[in-house]
């Protein structure tokens, strides 16, 4: 199992068990964490999956396709260097303690 820390909107700390075989926005998702959209199910089409990074995890994250980075413009919040798209991060171990924050709005 593998532990994801999300900071929700209202700044409530919330830690999740992640699976191998699904994304961080499919874990976060499957247990409820509010203000995780994914209108599109994981396909890259919507950018309601968006979130921030915490600053010391961001180079040991997969790197981001072009795909994700045309969408991320036009995410619903600001984007900032942070921002990913929650959906096209796979599950690993290596991002076991992964914290991440949702923002404020994502429509
Ligand atoms: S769920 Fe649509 S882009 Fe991630």
């Amino acid at each position: 199992m593998t532990q994801i820390n999300i900071i929700t909107p209202d700044g409530q700390q919330t830690s999740i068990d992640a699976s191998a075989n699904e994304s961080v926005m499919q874990a976060a998702s499957r247990q409820g964490i509010e203000g995780i959209v994914a209108e599109c199910g994981g396909n890259a089409m919507c950018a309601t999956c968006h979130i921030y990074v915490a600053e010391d995890w961001l180079d040991r994250l997969p790197a981001m396709s072009d795909d994700e980075d045309a969408l991320l413009d036009g995410a619903a919040a600001e984007r900032r260097a942070n921002s990913r798209l929650s959906c096209q991060i796979p599950v690993t171990d290596e991002i076991d303690g992964l914290t991440i924050r949702v923002p404020d709005r994502q429509v």
